[in-house]
């Protein structure tokens, strides 16, 4: 039993849905193309679990259908119900898993009141108890994106909700300890309760299995309702070890998005692709790269001669309660903080061997917003660093 077609995009998300629209915009036969995807949905915008699903038409969905292994050599793809399905060119999607507490010693992720959000099916349980714990009390655990996240949407359903997080910060893969500490001062001005330096050792169970208290390993134990976990993901990579190129945890690819098999690409969370601007591989978790990278692969698969090399600012952004914040570039060499840290609009620039490589900023305006995409971009050379702290934003205005 099997089907072929020329295009296979493997895996149903964001950077799927956008390689999708690329294709459809281009012009692809009816039956040439087709999606196979785990979820019984097709592709959606991840970031707003919305209903808003990015088909196009005349694709073939091949829905609710996990592969289960994959033969670059034979081009080949085997679905769990026993099906071969063969391609001419094949774009890996799969993105990434959450982590799970087991990964770390923990057990009881499958007790009903633990949550994981990576997906529309996790997205519609994690409202279900969230409903159903109003006015209790939850624990999160993990202080990145979806710990922040999900905690204003917590305290906005009228949940107390306490994080605990191992790092001294929240957000410590992009934060300063300064940006940090206005976000968790916020955080606190609105209920939430931080408990650092420590980590979940295990969970307390009633007769159904329920969590009803969290132990830490500082000893603390928190009486809960809920737990909401978000402590990373792993990218999808497990169908190619052994038969493509790995770096930085995922698919290793090149300007065009091509995977060391040319009939192979790899978009999204799952790709490390070059990043002209910090002139090496990295491997983004965000939605603004899903989108462009899928775009560009298609582009070099349909048009190769056309496509140029693919030139990205790395783009990250949130938005929780009444505050939004913009990131572009990298974050590393030293930090130069402007504006008001008790007032709406501050950010920070990052510089790193004398030049301007990354930006941020909370509060700003589209044009304030454009200016710092715009100036990161350029990675202009900074002589004085008290200089550009005492412009601070004007600065990036001006380029
Ligand atoms: P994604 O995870 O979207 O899709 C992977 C797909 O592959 C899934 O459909 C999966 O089922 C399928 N799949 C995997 N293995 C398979 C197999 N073996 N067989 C069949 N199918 C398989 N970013 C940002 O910049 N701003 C934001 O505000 C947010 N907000 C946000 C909220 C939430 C709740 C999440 C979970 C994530 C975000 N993100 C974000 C991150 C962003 O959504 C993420 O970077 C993209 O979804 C990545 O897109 P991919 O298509 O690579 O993976
Ligand atoms: P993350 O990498 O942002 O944060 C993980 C956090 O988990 C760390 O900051 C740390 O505090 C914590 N942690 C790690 N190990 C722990 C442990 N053993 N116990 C307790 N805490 C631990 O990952 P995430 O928040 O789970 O987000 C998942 C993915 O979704 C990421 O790829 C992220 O980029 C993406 N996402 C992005 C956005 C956005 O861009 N606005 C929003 C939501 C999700």
């Amino acid at each position: 039993m099997g089907r072929a077609f020329v295009y296979v995009i493997l895996g149903g998300g964001v950077a799927a849905g956008y390689a999708a629209l690329e294709f459809s915009n281009r012009g692809v036969s009816h039956g040439e193309l087709c999606i196979i995807s785990e979820e019984s949905v097709a592709p959606y915008e991840r970031p707003a679990l919305s209903k808003g699903y990015l088909l196009p038409e005349g694709i073939e969905l091949v829905l609710g259908t996990r592969v289960i292994s994959a033969d670059v050599r034979r081009r080949t793809l085997l679905t769990a119900a026993g099906e071969t399905i063969s391609y001419k060119i094949l774009i890996v999607a799969t993105g990434a898993r959450a982590l799970k507490l087991e990964e770390f010693g923990v057990n009881g992720s499958d007790a009903e009141n633990v949550c994981y959000l990576r997906d529309l099916t996790d997205a519609n349980r994690l409202v279900d108890v969230m409903r159903s714990s109003s006015g209790g009390n939850a624990v999160v655990i993990g202080g990145g994106y979806i710990g922040m996240e999900c905690a204003a949407s917590l305290v906005i359903n009228k949940i107390n909700v306490t994080m605990v997080f191992p790092e001294a910060q929240c957000m410590p893969r992009l934060f300063t300890p300064k940006i940090a500490s206005f976000y968790e001062d916020y955080y606190k001005s609105k209920g939430v309760e931080f408990v650092k330096g420590t980590a979940l050792s295990s969970f307390d169970m009633d007769a159904d299995g329920k969590v009803v208290a969290v132990n830490l390993r500082d000893g603390k134990r928190l009486l809960v309702d809920m737990v909401v976990v978000g402590i990373g993901i792993r990218p999808n990579t497990s169908l190619f070890e052994g038969q493509l190129t790995l770096e930085k945890g995922g698919i290793k690819v090149n300007e065009k998005m091509q995977s060391s098999n040319s009939s192979v690409y790899a978009v999204g969370d799952v790709a490390a692709f070059p990043v002209k601007l910090f002139g090496e591989t990295r491997r983004l978790e965000h939605v603004d790269s899903a989108r462009k990278c899928a775009r560009h692969a298609v582009a070099a698969i349909m048009e190769p001669e056309k496509s140029g090399e693919f030139d990205y600012v790395p783009f990250f952004y949130s938005r929780i309660f009444a505050l939004s914040w913009q990131f572009y570039g990298d974050n590393v060499g030293e930090v130069v903080h402007f504006g008001d840290f008790s007032g709406n609009t501050f950010g920070a620039y990052w510089v790193n061997k004398g030049h301007l490589v990354g930006s941020f900023l909370e509060g700003g305006t589209k044009e304030e917003y454009a200016a710092i995409a715009m100036v990161t971009s350029l990675k202009p050379a900074i002589e004085d660093l008290a200089e550009l702290e005492s412009r601070g934003l004007s600065y990036a205005m001006a380029v």
